[in-house]
């Protein structure tokens, strides 16, 4: 297998963001390993995952667009990126690239850093890429999650594809019959004043938002005033960072330096 000096690791997506650059790059420093991470816009996904057995990157995170597309092209999938049909990590030894899907860990780790999840009944929002991986991580940890969505046909098909209950639109959403509720709508991002579901939450309720610019969405403000768990979507992309980092060092993720990193950037991006 090709391998560079420094090691490589990157990620691709239609347009470059900075943040999987900062916390990956932490991570390293903060391991005192020799690799670097560099983020890369591309179209072409086949010359794009050539490249990555050509030059030897060690592992290569995947963003949208490409997160269905990159499939055909590798060597392997783990059993969580088959289920959900998405990839977001690309995990290179020797010379074999095998699919993985880090946000269903990163949910999954993000929620049990509050709540324990075997039982507990689950308000999902929304049906698009985040949902798909909240929902079957949150199915595979024994959860009950009842899928809310703006457009039914989208929400019916993921509650169809992992054996859930579609509960309606997001407005049929009652606190009375959940124990949490996880918000994986855009609804909220970069909208610091948008709850999608405004005077309709519960004390009792654990409440997750995978939105996490701001940090504290108006979701999870609402949701600490009335005195519920809250977990902000940066403890989510966290962890599914962690879980990218231990497989392409073999090492435990540093999360604190990790966070530090991730909201310096967004603070500088605010
Ligand atoms: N924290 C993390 O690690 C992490 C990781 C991935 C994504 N995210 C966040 O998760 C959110 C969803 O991302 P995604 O990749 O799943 O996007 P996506 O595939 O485009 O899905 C978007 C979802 O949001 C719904 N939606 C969009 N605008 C809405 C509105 N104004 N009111 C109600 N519903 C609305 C859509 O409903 P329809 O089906 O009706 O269009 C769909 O269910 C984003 O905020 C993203 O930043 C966070």
């Amino acid at each position: 297998m090709p391998r560079s000096i420094p090691t490589l690791c990157g990620s691709i997506m239609g347009t470059p963001f900075s943040f999987n650059v900062k916390v990956h790059n932490a991570a390293y420093r903060a391991l005192g390993l020799d690799y670097t991470f560099v983020c890369f816009g591309v179209e072409d996904v086949p010359g794009a995952i050539q490249a990555i057995r050509t030059l030897g990157i060690r592992g290569m995170n995947v963003s949208m667009p490409h997160k269905q597309a990159v499939i055909p092209h590798l060597d392997a999938l783990d059993d969580t990126a088959r289920a959900i049909g998405a990839v977001n990590t690309i995990n290179h030894v020797d010379g074999r690239l095998t699919g993985y899907n880090t946000d269903c860990i990163g949910a999954v780790r993000a929620i049990e850093e509050a709540t324990r999840l075997d039982g507990q009944r689950i308000a999902l929002l929304g049906a698009g890429g985040a949902a798909r991986a909240i929902a079957y991580g949150a199915r595979q940890a024994g959860a009950q999650v009842t899928v809310f969505n703006r457009t039914a046909a989208r929400g019916e098909q993921l509650a169809r594809d992992f054996g859930l209950r579609f509960g309606g639109a997001l407005s049929d959403f009652e606190a009375s019959a959940f124990d949490g509720v996880v918000n994986a709508t855009a609804a909220g991002f970069r909208a610091p004043d948008v709850n999608p579901i405004a005077g309709r939450l519960a004390p009792h309720l654990f409440v997750m938002d995978a939105a996490f610019i701001p940090v504290r969405s108006r979701l999870i403000r609402d949701a600490a005033d009335l005195g519920c768990r809250t977990i902000d979507g940066t403890r989510m992309m966290l962890h599914q960072f962690c879980g990218q980092i231990e497989l392409y060092t073999g090492q435990p993720a540093p999360l604190d330096a990790m966070a530090a990193a991730l909201l310096d950037e967004i603070a500088r991006q605010s």
